[in-house]
C-alpha cells in the first residue's frame, strides 16, 4: 500500500536538481514527443528522478532507495511548463513512483488472491522475520523497505515479489530469506523462478509444443 504523498513532510529536502548527464537524457526524452506535447514526458523525467536519486543513495551512509521528492516534481513541472499540481497526480496516482522515502530495496510483495493461494502470507511472515520489520517500514540500516501490493501480473509463476526493478518467483518461505540476504551482503540473486523453471514452462520442463522449446533452446 503506498504511503500518502506529504508536501509538507520533514524528509523533503529543500531544493533537487538533475544532473549535467540526465540533462542531456532529458531533452533527448522531450525530443521524442511531438511539438506542443512536451508534458507527455512527464512520466518518464519522473522515473529519471526516481533513479537519479537512487542512484545518489548507494553512496550515502545509511543507504536509501529512489523516491521522488516534491522539489523533484517542482523542477519536472518547471522543465515542462505545467501546473506543480498536475506532477503530483500522476507522481501519486503510479504505484511505481516512490514518494516518500524508500530502502535501497523496495520489496514489494504481491498479495493478490492467485500469490495468497500459493503461500504469500507465509512469504510476508518471511520478509517480517527477516528483515526485522513490519509492512511499509524501512530497516535502520536503510537497506530494504517491505511493501503489500496488487497483481503484479506474474500470476503464474506465484508467489511473487518485486525487488527495485527484479521479480523473484515461485517463492517459499525460505527462498524469500535467501533472496534478502544476498541483496544484503550486496550480491545479485538469480532473477524469476526460483524453483528452476524456464519462464513459466512446467517444472518439468516443456509438455507441448516441444519443437518450439528444442529451437529455443529450452530443454
Ligand atoms: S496475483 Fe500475484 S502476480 Fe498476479
Amino acid at each position: 500500500m503506498k504511503k500518502p504523498f506529504d508536501p509538507y513532510a520533514d524528509y523533503q529536502p529543500e531544493d533537487f536538481s538533475f544532473t549535467k548527464k540526465n540533462k542531456k537524457k532529458i531533452e533527448q526524452i522531450i525530443s521524442l514527443y511531438p511539438q506542443g506535447r512536451q508534458q507527455s514526458a512527464v512520466m518518464p523525467l519522473l522515473d529519471l528522478a526516481q533513479r537519479q536519486v537512487a542512484e545518489e543513495g548507494t553512496r550515502a551512509e545509511p543507504v536509501y532507495g529512489g523516491w521522488i521528492s516534491r522539489a523533484a516534481m517542482d523542477e519536472i513541472a518547471k522543465i515542462l511548463g505545467m501546473h506543480k499540481i498536475k506532477v503530483y497526480e500522476v507522481a501519486s496516482f503510479y504505484s511505481m513512483y516512490n514518494i516518500s522515502p524508500v530502502g535501497k530495496h523496495l520489496v514489494q510483495v504481491c498479495t493478490t488472491t492467485p500469490c495468497w493461494l500459493n503461500g504469500s502470507d507465509e512469504v510476508i511472515k518471511s520478509c517480517k522475520s527477516h528483515l526485522g520489520i513490519d509492512i511499509n517500514e524501512t530497516t535502520k540500516d536503510g537497506k530494504f523497505t517491505l511493501m503489500e501490493v496488487e497483481c503484479l501480473g506474474a500470476c503464474v509463476n506465484a508467489p511473487m515479489v518485486q525487488i527495485n526493478d527484479d521479480y523473484y518467483e515461485d517463492l517459499t518461505p525460505e527462498t524469500i530469506k535467501e533472496v534478502l540476504a544476498l541483496l544484503c551482503e550486496d550480491m545479485k540473486p538469480e532473477i524469476g523462478s526460483q524453483k528452476g523453471r524456464k519462464a513459466s514452462m512446467p517444472l518439468t520442463g516443456a509438455t507441448s509444443l516441444e519443437d518450439q522449446a528444442k529451437k529455443a533452446g529450452v530443454e
